[in-house]
């Protein structure tokens, strides 16, 4: 169906809705095909507000009735919604509606999956289910009664009874319609119980199609785990007789926060050591915890608007960051995150996409959840707990919880706790949220008497979301090492606010080495000459872990820049560092692997580009490539000793512990592989009784060019298992040589698993592709036809997805003419395309620009 013209959308326009929704109930006659749903609603008008309007949002439904009080009306119906004369006095709304959840496609609204009905509402899906003021700031309470020939039948709240084919739940908390879930199917559940703080019991179920019984118990942990901590640490506890999650297996995102009904991805919880990797159990682990922190941080207090997404997402990404932190090893989190950050964050806050943390404009929200929002927004919740300290910040948010119950908010309540409970002006602090762009941090140094100054001045490049950035506070921890790596001094924060600002640090009998941007306490550039042996120096003795991991990563930059601009030799440098990573059998496992990982092809053009050289992939893939084989054949026998050193025994767990070998193991084997032709990936893969080993070793043998007969062994094993396909065609693109990655994609997507309509499956093979850098930016632009041509495909039938991908698009100025003219002629392409939606309409413009 065609979109509305599109429009936009700016936070300067908000005015609240003009009424007040006493309560809410709603019936459901579930059928595939013509689902009837009744709504019956107690309006207030609110004479505060003059002009009310009273406008329901409404897409895509059948009108079958409507009435004020008991008496037909026929209101003026658009395409957008509908809008009726009202009373000036109190009123019942009943109107009724048909939709088709079997032909949703989209996934937004109530669409079905697997024969199971399921909802999406966030951000603006209520609308496509019935006529409403689908907005996050009219908040009511619902009761709701389901119809319907299934065994399973859920909604949010609590349940108030149940018969044969039908069951009402009722919410006692008032909420946006964003938060209404609907779940009805033949599922089984996996249950558990939590007594909360205050000694409430609240009856726990993990609700999976017959057949997934088996991967429900560490989701289940991890959910106790998680609604244990919010008691710990923030002190909230949970608020209803149950708590439902829900496994989907067609789902955009990765999970949603519905109150008292979280419906997940099913690859955001299903797990068993034998399908799952341990990169699975960590994300599943974190992202329960981040659904669960929900209920305080996004369903009691909500957002007025969606400009304010950052109010709940990047609180919640924050505590789910240091929910994962006290689980696990909190070095390894942070460099995760900063990766991730580099990864996904920094090219859009540095291209044609960049916006500020908080918007001010949009024309289709759902473009707007990303990892500016999310992991910016964390960012920025975390520096600001460095500058006020932990006290304050528990302070401020008790109040936050305090105060701001039941409201739906804005980034300016959220500071003001802040500012209440420090008596500190966050006046410009407020321009993280309001300013796009990464500030570029410059440094120098100067010794003289006793006295070492840091000058550091910041910068951040304009952009179409923000022509002329003003300085941002800038949290600079800092910390001084003598020459045999003793710390001299306590950590210190200095708190930059000025473009341009020396710190001194006096007293000092000697230069010290400064280790700069601690923990990374701020999600900027740090630009600043080192020399390789200073760069060394960090590597071996900087006790701040990030610092530490990355003076290894700003030598392994170096040399690959040199290496792939100039055809220079690897830098010894770096292999001494790594030899003596591995030797070191003190550090943490799982840290020695990502100190042996490399920064990824993308971010390498990314550093090209902006020290103004033209980067061209298969040069950067071939220097990647040359530096592993160095260093592999310079570790030689180590690598056998080192790959031994790192087996686990004992049964599976996907603990830190374990997983941290393993993750050691997979980094060494990569490099072992390179010198013994894969005898022992094989081995390993032969051998493997868990998903972890086995994927690694598989990778490792496609890599070398080996592993046929294993790729066909595994598809068999696991045809019947939606996720570890995902994997299977995830891990032939990822490993495929970037002269072929193109004709391996065309070949998986003709297999008759590739299922584009399952977002699951489309990312796996898409997403895998996009992120291939030498094969996505083949030299003659097939990649990027490749791309168009399936975002053409799918826009029609799922925009959501199809727009979220076009961003691998965004970094296209930074190639060499050929490049761009080939990108810019496949934008042309979507762009032209007749009915494209409004989602991937936004995109492509805004990338064009
Ligand atoms: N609010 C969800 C989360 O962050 C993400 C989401 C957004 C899911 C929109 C579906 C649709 O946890
Ligand atoms: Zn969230």
């Amino acid at each position: 169906m065609k979109d509305a013209a599109p429009t936009t959308v700016y936070l300067k326009d908000y005015t609240p809705f003009g009424f007040t929704l006493e309560s809410v109930h709603l019936t459901f006659d579930l059928a595939p095909d013509a689902t009837r749903v009744k709504s019956r609603i107690a309006v207030r008008p609110d004479p505060a507000v003059p002009d009310r309007q009273f406008f329901l949002h409404g897409e895509q439904l059948k009108l079958i009735s409507a009435a004020i009080d008991g008496k037909p009306v026929s209101p003026e119906v658009t395409p957008e919604g509908l809008t009726c004369k009202v009373p000036d006095k109190p009123f019942e709304w009943t109107c009724e509606v048909e939709i088709a959840p079997a032909k949703n496609t989209a996934l937004e609204g109530l669409y079905v999956s697997n024969g199971m009905y399921c909802t999406q509402c966030e951000a603006e899906g209520f609308r496509k289910i019935t006529y409403y003021p689908d907005r996050p700031d009219v908040m009511s309470v619902f009761t709701v009664r389901i119809n319907g020939d299934l065994p399973v039948l859920l909604s949010n709240g609590n349940p108030v009874d149940s018969g044969e084919g039908w069951a009402e739940w009722h919410d006692p908390w008032p909420k946006p319609s964003y938060l209404f879930a609907l779940v009805a199917g033949d599922l089984v559940a996996h249950s558990d119980s939590f007594t909360t703080i205050s000694g409430q019991e609240v009856a726990l179920n993990l609700w999976v199609r017959p057949g997934d019984e088996g991967k429900c118990s560490f989701g289940m942990e991890a959910l106790k785990k998680s609604m244990k901590w919010d008691e710990d640490v923030y002190g909230r506890e949970y608020d209803l007789d149950i708590f439902n999650i829900v496994a989907v297996d067609d789902f955009n995102m990765g999970a949603m926060e519905n109150k008292g009904l979280n419906v997940f991805n099913s690859s955001a919880v299903l797990a068993s050591p034998e399908t799952s990797t341990d990169m699975n159990f960590e994300r599943i682990e974190a992202i329960i915890a981040h659904e669960y922190f929900h209920n305080w941080t996004g369903n009691r207090i909500t957002c007025r608007d969606w400009f304010q997404l950052c109010l709940k997402e990047g609180l919640t990404v924050f505590r789910d960051s240091q929910f994962t932190s006290d689980m696990r090893s909190a070095a390894v989190k942070r460099i995760g995150d900063v990766i991730d950050l580099r990864a996904r964050q920094f090219p859009e806050d540095n291209g044609p996409l960049a916006h500020p943390v908080r918007p001010e404009s949009f024309q289709e929200i759902n473009n707007f959840y990303t990892a500016t929002v999310y992991e910016k927004g964390a960012e920025v919740i975390g520096m600001l707990k460095r500058l006020v300290g932990d006290q304050a910040y528990a302070e401020a948010l008790d109040l936050y919880f305090a105060r701001h119950d039941g409201q739906a908010c804005t980034i300016e309540d959220w500071l003001k706790v802040f500012e209440d409970v420090t008596g500190r002006d966050l006046s410009q602090f407020k321009r993280w949220y309001s300013q796009a762009g990464t500030p570029r941090l410059k440094v120098s140094e100067s010794w003289e008497d006793g006295t070492l100054r840091l000058t550091f001045t910041q910068s951040t490049p304009p952009s179409a979301a923000t022509p002329a950035p003003l300085p941002q506070v800038i949290p600079i921890a800092v910390g001084l090492i003598g020459a045999n790596g003793d710390e001299l001094r306590e950590t210190e924060v200095l708190e930059m606010t000025k473009a341009s600002q020396t710190f001194e640090f006096k007293d000092l009998p000697n230069r010290p080495h400064a280790s700069i941007l601690r923990g990374f306490s701020a999600p900027v550039i740090l630009e600043r000459d080192l020399s390789a042996a200073e760069r060394a120096f960090f590597l071996a003795h900087d006790t701040d872990p990030y610092c530490r991991w990355e003076a290894g990563r700003g030598i392994a930059l170096d040399t690959l820049n040199a290496m792939s601009l100039t055809g220079a030799a690897p830098d010894s440098a770096y292999l001494d560092g790594m030899i003596a990573v591995l030797r070191d059998d003190t550090l943490d496992p799982a840290y020695r692997a990502l100190m042996l990982g490399l920064p990824g092809q993308s971010e390498l053009a990314a550093a090209q580009a902006e020290a103004g050289y033209t980067p061209d992939p298969d040069a950067i893939w071939a220097a990647a490539e040359a530096l592993r084989q160095a260093l592999a054949t310079r570790a030689g026998d180590l690598l056998a000793r080192v790959y031994a050193g790192a087996q686990v025994d004992g049964p599976y767990r996907p603990d830190a512990e374990q997983s941290g070998k393993r993750a050691l193991a997979g980094a060494v084997l990569a490099l072992l592989t390179r010198l013994d032709n894969g005898t022992t990936a094989a081995v390993q893969y032969a051998r493997a009784d868990n998903m972890t080993l086995k994927l690694s070793a598989l990778a490792c043998l496609l890599r070398a060019g080996k592993g046929q007969a294993e790729l066909v062994a595994f598809y068999d094993e696991w045809r019947h298992d939606r996720l570890v396909i995902d994997k299977w065609f995830m891990l032939q693109v990822g490993e495929a040589p970037p002269a072929s990655a193109v004709e391996t994609v065309r070949k998986l997507t003709q297999h008759p698993d590739f299922n584009y309509r399952n977002p699951n499956r489309f990312r796996a093979v898409m997403g895998a592709f996009t992120g291939h850098h030498a094969g996505f930016h083949r030299k003659d632009g097939a990649g990027y036809e490749l791309l168009a041509d399936w975002l053409i495909k799918l826009d029609p039938l799922n925009p959501q997805t199809t727009a979220r991908m076009c961003s691998a698009f965004q970094t296209w100025r930074r190639y060499d003419a050929g490049r761009q003219a080939l990108i810019r002629a496949q934008l042309d392409r979507i762009a032209a395309t007749p009915d494209l939606s409004r989602d991937t309409t936004e995109m492509i413009t805004r990338i064009q620009r």
